[in-house]
């Protein structure tokens, strides 16, 4: 009989790849997802990549009753992987009550369905935005968390309170929270990827962009930091491996092989590399020529973060295996795929 996987937020960017990793892996997917944020046809995508259709729900987890329904309806749930949340983080800052509203109303309607329907086995999406800059480097997960400089960043903080202190109040609910690092790039088929609603935040979506025309050049945020090449330090991963990590958490909890009812760990490469040398190495792999300027530096980042990923090795038994060039060779074959163009 095979184990039946919730995955919230499973249209998504990095719940979709993990859909695809878990049926892979003969796990009963569904997905929950109200589609604030991706589209129903990325399901044709994962039954493409694995020649199974996952189900899918659609209905927002801020609704009590209904979320309370769904998992009254399915007692048989192994484990549940909470993906679905808001995660623009400048948009954030503009609308926190949204942001606390959606993200931590429906961690807290899960787990109160949870404990109601006798579900037991939770993995969290979290966040290295927790270090905030951390102070020694590699990051480790014992490293504090800073005040976060965003309404979402501290949606991540209080989710993983929240859902430390539930696994605390009853050995009935067990929790792993993962903190990724920078997830980019796509799956190797093409088939599924990131989809950024409007201009996009992040590096690497901006990258693509430019380079295939719609974005007329890059802005790098500063080469004035206290870096090799003066550009900020991220640790990037790839998306495929990033979803694998959740599968060896949802068996580690399944195979009750977690040592304790609540545990955490970084999901990153262990490399940190800047924005001039992933600049770089996406010119390399696509061939593209990219049109950037050197801007002045964007309030609140982090200048260095990358992650000390041992814990997740030695314990989860994994590690990545998709380098720089690899990660920016997906991303751009999506972004030509997504467009249109060869
Ligand atoms: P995404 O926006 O692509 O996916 C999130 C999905 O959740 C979307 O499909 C959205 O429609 C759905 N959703 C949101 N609120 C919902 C609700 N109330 N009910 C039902 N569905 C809802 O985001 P992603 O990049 O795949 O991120 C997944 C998770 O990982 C998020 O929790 C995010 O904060 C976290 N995370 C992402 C990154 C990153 O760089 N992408 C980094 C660290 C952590
Ligand atoms: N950058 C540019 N130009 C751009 C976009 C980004 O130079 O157009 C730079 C940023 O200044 C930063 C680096 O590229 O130095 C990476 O920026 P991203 O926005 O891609 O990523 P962040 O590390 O700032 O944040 C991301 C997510 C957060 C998440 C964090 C850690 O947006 O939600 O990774 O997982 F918390």
């Amino acid at each position: 009989m095979k184990k039946k996987i919730v995955v919230t937020g499973g249209t998504g960017y990095i719940g979709s790849h993990t859909s695809v990793e878990l049926i892979e892996e003969g796990y009963d997917v569904v997905i929950i997802d109200n589609l604030y944020n991706s589209e129903a046809v990325v399901v044709d995508g994962i039954e493409k990549i694995t020649g199974v259709r996952p189900f899918l729900e659609v209905f927002d987890l801020c609704d009590r009753n209904r979320t309370d329904l769904f998992f009254k309806n399915n007692k048989d749930v192994a484990a549940i992987i909470h993906f679905a949340a808001f995660k623009a983080v400048g948009e954030s800052v503009s609308k926190p009550l949204e942001y606390y509203r959606n993200n931590l109303d429906s961690l807290m309607n899960l787990l109160v369905a949870m404990q109601t329907n006798g579900i037991s086995n939770m993995v969290f999406s979290s966040s290295c935005t927790v270090y905030g800059q951390p102070a020694k480097l590699p990051v480790t997960e014992d490293a504090p968390f800073q005040t976060a400089l965003s309404p979402y960043g501290n949606t991540k903080q209080i989710g993983e309170e929240i859902i430390r202190d539930t696994t605390f109040s009853t050995e009935k609910i067990k929790a792993i929270s993962l903190r990724y690092f920078n997830p980019i790039g796509a799956h190797p088929s093409a088939l599924i990827g990131e989809l950024p609603r409007g201009v996009p935040e992040n590096l690497v979506p901006y990258i693509t962009q430019t380079a295939i025309g719609l974005r007329d050049e890059l802005r790098v945020f500063g080469t004035d930091y206290d870096t090799p090449d003066g550009s900020c330090i991220r640790d990037y991963l790839h998306v495929s491996d990033l979803a694998k990590a959740h599968v060896a958490a949802v068996k580690r909890l399944i195979d009750k092989k977690n040592r304790k009812n609540y545990e955490v760990f970084n999901l990153g490469t262990g490399k940190g590399v800047s924005v001039l040398e992933a600049i770089h190495s996406f010119e390399k792999v696509s061939g593209v020529k990219l049109k950037y300027k050197i801007k002045g530096r964007r309030q609140g980042d982090i200048v260095k973060i990358w992650a000390d990923p041992s814990l997740a090795n030695r314990e989860l038994g994994w590690e990545t295996v998709y380098s720089l060039d690899d990660c920016m060779k997906s991303a751009w074959e999506w972004e030509k795929q997504i467009r249109k163009h060869n």
